[in-house]
């Protein structure tokens, strides 16, 4: 899964003992994951001694963490099998670098919704513990007191009400924040900690989270074209259990066509570009539990689904974006610089990892990522 980039990275000047500070590359898991993906997570461990844990890349200030616990929800509609537990499970009682917060005043959090890069309702407490991941490329990259809320109860629920077990949790990416305090325990947002200690050139970090499926996607050839947004009819895939959407196109197979989305370059106000998601990344299927049988589906979610008070209501595409997009974040730049591209494709051979310095305001790419998506669009 060559296809598939993590990278948190740092300050290029000022090396104390050690090397100049270089990007970290998070690994992938080598298992993908979710009823309605399969989406790629990262491959991550926690807490000490250090249990490896894959999580989804995504999410402000805390990873979000299931628990043991989690398995033992008992409700009619729940399959009785946890396959929470395939991802691996954290249990803070278990770590000896764990600092509950609950002794700090923090309390624990119940009956909420938390939002990473899933909408999860349920239990949590707040948990400062030791993170580390890496690729045997350097040594690896080791976060004390990393922020986490460890979910106790956590259920996800479809828009026919239907709920289910979450199958990964979420490794947060950062936040307007470097660390966060609660009394006097301080408990440390990972790439800024890696920032702090000289170990990576910036506090920032670039994803692409790739598609397990690619290698179908490369073999694909045939012409060009777009097709028209009108031509997709979004149905509903299983009105008696699921209500997502179902996906069919109206126009003769399409074996390479794509999603265009617009978006303003940059601060101008009028130059605009384009990033473009090959159908085929689109045209997902869900899986047990969330149906009985095996379904195609559009994995776009609804405006009711996850909504919160605070955000408004919208169509989210989300990770299924990300298949094709690159996204980044210079969090210490002139106030969180956020970059948003269309990522390399299957065509995209080396990967290079590029720094990105304290005060960048732009990616550079190199060569035409154009040429990468030729043959799937
Ligand atoms: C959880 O909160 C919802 C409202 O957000 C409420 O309807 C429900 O009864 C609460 N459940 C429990 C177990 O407190
Ligand atoms: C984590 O935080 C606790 C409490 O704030 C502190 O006592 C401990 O030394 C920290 N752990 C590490 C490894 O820095
Ligand atoms: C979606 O994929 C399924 C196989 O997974 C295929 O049968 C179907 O034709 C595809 N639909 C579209 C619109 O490409
Ligand atoms: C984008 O805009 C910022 C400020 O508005 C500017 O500093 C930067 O050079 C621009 N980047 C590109 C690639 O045009």
């Amino acid at each position: 899964m060559a296809f598939t980039l993590l990278v948190f990275q740092f300050l290029a000047f000022h090396s104390p003992v050690t090397a100049q500070p270089q990007p970290y590359r998070v690994p992938w898991s080598i298992v993908s994951y979710g009823p309605d993906g399969p989406w790629p997570a990262l491959h991550l461990r926690f807490g000490n001694p250090a249990v490896n844990i894959d999580a989804y890349p995504g999410g402000a200030f805390y990873s979000l963490l299931l628990t043991p616990d989690v398995c033992n929800i008992q409700k009619a509609e729940l399959s009785s099998s946890c396959d929470t537990r395939n991802a691996g499970l954290y249990n803070p009682s278990q770590s000896r670098d764990a600092v509950n917060l609950i002794t700090a005043g923090a309390g624990g959090i119940r009956n909420e919704s938390f939002h990473g890069t899933q909408t999860i309702h349920g239990d949590a407490n707040l948990v400062f513990d030791t993170l580390s991941f890496g690729d045997g490329s350097r040594t690896d990259a080791v976060v004390s007191n990393a922020t986490i809320l460890a979910l106790s109860s956590a259920l996800k629920t479809l828009p026919s009400g239907k709920a289910y077990k979450p199958f990964v949790g979420n490794m947060a990416l950062g936040a307007g924040d470097k660390s966060m305090f609660l009394g006097s325990a301080k408990g440390s947002i990972p790439a800024a900690f890696l920032f702090d200690r000289g170990d990576i050139p910036s506090y920032s970090f670039g994803l692409h989270i790739g598609s397990p499926s690619l290698s179908i996607l490369g073999s694909l050839s045939g012409s060009r074209l777009v097709v028209d947004l009108v031509d997709i009819s979004i149905g509903v895939a299983d009105e008696k259990s699921s209500s997502l959407f179902k996906f069919s196109l109206k126009t003769p197979a399409v074996p390479t066509a794509y999603l265009g989305f617009t978006f303003r370059y940059n601060a101008s106000i009028t130059k605009n570009f384009d990033i473009k998601i090959p159908f085929k990344l689109l045209n997902l299927t869900l899986t047990a539990p969330l149906v009985d049988r095996p379904t195609p589906y559009f994995p776009c979610s609804l405006p009711t689904l996850d909504s919160t008070g605070d955000s408004p209501s919208t169509f989210r595409l989300g990770r299924a974006f990300l298949q094709a997009a690159f996204i980044g974040v210079n969090w210490l730049s002139p106030a969180s610089m956020f970059f948003l591209a269309q990522a390399p494709g299957p065509l995209f051979s080396p990967s290079v990892v590029r720094s990105i310095q304290p005060n960048d305001v732009s990616v550079a790419t190199s060569g035409s990522l154009e040429a990468d998506w030729v043959k799937t669009w």
